[in-house]
């Protein structure tokens, strides 16, 4: 499948989807959210995929943010009755339940930062750059900035990263817990897509659950967490996995997986 706006490949089981509109430093449109859903659904449909990684071409950035052009000429009443932004949260995020990762190279800004951060996880280039600038147009986070870099770092860095619009370099995103980890930018790449291949080593439901699980984590109270993890938990006694990966560990053997 070819895409106006990104490009993807599969590796082994892990799929590569790399953002590819350079000479606009990756800015996101309506294209663009057209072809990564379009890809995510073939990556969630495809049973040989079980992770997937998403960067952005060039080396400045992963994505510079929403496509400010395209929203320059926009009238009000049509960002409303379309319900702008309403399909990164619906068709990608929550439709896509298997693992992927963010490699964030250069800047992530505005909904660059944003679709950072529906990933699973972030791994950043050291020269990554993560804001919300959004207040310097005159307007503010829209594809869930507000939202979950609050959850991901904590009201005071992120009301200081909204208010002032500043940028925040990689060795901050990762002592602010933003990012799992910082890479030389050389090494992202080569370092994602062996982390994505770990994960897709492992049985697939149990890495569909854990994605669950942890988010679950963000979406309700401690108490609700803790059953649902539980319940998660008992199901996956119940998978041919759990079996073979039990019996592997006793007969210290690899286990070999059914995702059944
Ligand atoms: N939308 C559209 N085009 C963009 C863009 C964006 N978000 N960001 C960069 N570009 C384009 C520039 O217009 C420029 O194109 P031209 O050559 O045709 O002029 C090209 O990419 C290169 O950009 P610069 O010349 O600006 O590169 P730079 O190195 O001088 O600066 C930058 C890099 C600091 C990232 C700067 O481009 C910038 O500030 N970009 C905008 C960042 C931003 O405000 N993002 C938030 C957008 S709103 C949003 O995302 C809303 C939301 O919540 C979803």
């Amino acid at each position: 499948m070819t895409y106006e706006t990104i490009e993807t490949e599969t590796r082994g089981a892990v799929t590569l989807i790399t953002l590819n509109r350079p000479k606009a430093l990756n800015a996101l449109n309506t294209q663009v959210l057209a072809d990564l859903t379009s890809a995510f659904a073939a990556f969630e449909a495809d049973d040989s995929q079980l992770c997937a990684v998403i960067t952005g071409s060039g080396e400045k950035a992963f994505a510079a943010g929403a496509d400010i052009k395209e929203m320059s000429e926009k009238p009000a009443a049509d960002f409303y009755k379309e319900d702008f932004f309403a399909g990164w949260t619906s068709d990608v995020v929550k439709k896509t339940r298997k693992p992927w990762i963010a490699a964030v190279n250069g800047f992530a800004l505005g909904g660059g930062c944003e679709l950072a951060m529906m990933a699973d996880f972030i791994i950043a280039s050291d020269n990554a750059k993560f804001g919300q600038p959004e207040i310097k147009l005159g307007v503010a986070p829209g594809m869930g900035g507000s939202q979950r870099l609050t959850r991901a770092i904590g009201k005071s860095k992120a009301m200081e990263m909204c208010l002032t619009g500043r940028m925040m370099d990689a060795e901050e995103a990762e002592r602010s817990g933003l990012v799992a980890r910082v890479v030389p930018l050389a090494d992202l790449l080569d370092d994602a897509m062996k982390t994505a291949a770990t994960i897709a080593s492992m049985p697939p439901l149990a890495a569909m659950m854990n994605k669950e699980m942890v988010n679950t984590a963000f979406e309700t109270t401690l108490d609700q967490g803790l059953i649902a993890e539980r319940r998660m938990f008992q199901v996956l006694t119940s998978t041919e996995d759990k079996a073979e990966g039990m019996a592997a560990f006793v007969e210290k053997r690899e286990g070999k997986w059914k995702g059944r």
